[in-house]
């Protein structure tokens, strides 16, 4: 066999591999999604019954478990359907579960037809398309939870000392474009003093935000309420403004915003600005640590975004008399800029 032969033969096996993860992981989003693989946490069950516990219909529970089961993610015996070790680790509610992956697929192919049908005209719809999905939006804000949240808590939170400043005041943080709420909630969590007021554009997401708030006690602290970030108003003096992967969504017009959080704040207040760092050298994102950025960003072109240098952040923030000053994560993956008044 000559190398050439050898050499494509690999890259077919690469990419049936890589097919059949694909496929993998759109049956698990099936199974996030429809409540499945919750609802074979406890026990085993028939078509029928797993239908019944999850609220399916029967004729495309019976379909999905054949597939999943093909797929590694059902083991059956006796016409009874149980979780693998696999479909387990998908469930939203298992620790460090693998349920992000399963949405982070089916979000990116829905942005990668969107990119394909809109690359003639150039068009971007803007924010819109996370929601033409209906089965996709209420995932979204538990994915990134699920992906950022126990970061957030063990990395973040402890080495930034602008949040136990803001505790030591009992000061009010604010956070513009809160998805499901869950940075305020780690905040209130470690911090006792801290009040928080959560805001999004989603109203499913308010939604969200506001019921797992009260899950966790938190409602007294916390509140949250739909509305567009260059138009709210707090009604209080605010000591810290947090936005999280939101900036990029608000970009075209930074100037404007920047000028907004800094009229919000107290002076001595923060702006703590977190983003996925955009690298200045392209060829780091050949890294596969870094590769999901890129095709995220294509998705973000989509809604009208694109992801960001830590640099241009601090500049826009120096233009509206902030004091900014960078901090690195994850390998220099994420970037969170603090931009004092
Ligand atoms: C990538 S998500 C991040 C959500 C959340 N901060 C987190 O870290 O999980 C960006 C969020 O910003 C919100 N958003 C974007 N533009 C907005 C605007 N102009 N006004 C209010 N919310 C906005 C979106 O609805 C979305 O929930």
């Amino acid at each position: 066999m000559n190398a050439a032969v050898s050499t494509q033969e690999d890259q077919k096996k690469a990419v049936v591999a890589a097919a059949q993860g694909a496929m993998t992981l759109n049956l698990a989003f099936i199974g996030v999604s429809g409540g499945f693989f919750e609802a074979l946490a406890s026990s085993g069950a028939s078509v029928a019954e797993l239908a019944k516990r999850a609220g399916a219909d029967e004729g495309y529970t019976r379909r999905w478990c054949e597939a999943a089961f093909a797929f590694g993610l059902l083991d059956q015996a006796e016409g009874v359907y149980s979780l693998t070790d696999l479909g387990a680790a998908f469930r939203p509610s298992a620790p460090d579960s693998f349920m992000p992956f399963a949405v982070q697929s089916v979000l990116g192919a829905h942005m990668a037809e969107r990119t394909a049908t809109l690359l003639r005209t150039g068009e971007r719809p803007g924010e819109k398309v996370l929601g033409e999905r209906p089965s996709i939006l209420p995932w979204f804000g538990p994915m990134l939870e699920a992906n950022f949240g126990t970061f957030f808590e063990r990395q973040i939170l402890p080495v930034l000392q602008v949040f136990r400043a803001l505790d030591e005041r009992g000061g009010v943080a604010v956070d513009l474009g809160c998805g499901n709420g869950w940075y305020l909630r780690k905040l209130a969590a470690r911090y006792p003093h801290v009040r928080g007021v959560g805001l999004d554009g989603f109203d499913e997401n308010i939604r969200l935000a506001t019921e797992a708030a009260a899950r966790a006690g938190l409602s007294s602290r916390l509140s949250f309420r739909a509305g567009d970030i260059h138009d709210f108003t707090i009604g209080e003096p605010v000591s810290l403004i947090a936005m999280n992967r939101a900036l990029h969504h608000v970009w075209d017009r930074k100037g404007e915003v920047f000028a907004k959080l800094r009229d919000a704040l107290v002076p001595g207040g923060s702006a703590v600005i977190w983003e996925p760092r955009w690298p200045d050298d392209l060829a780091t994102l050949r890294d596969p640590k870094r590769r999901p950025l890129a095709y995220q960003n294509l998705g973000e072109h989509v809604q009208g975004n694109h992801f960001l240098r830590p640099a241009e952040i601090e500049a826009a923030m120096r233009e509206a008399g902030l004091s900014p000053e960078t901090f690195l994560f994850a390998e220099g993956g994420e970037a969170v800029i603090v931009g004092t008044r």
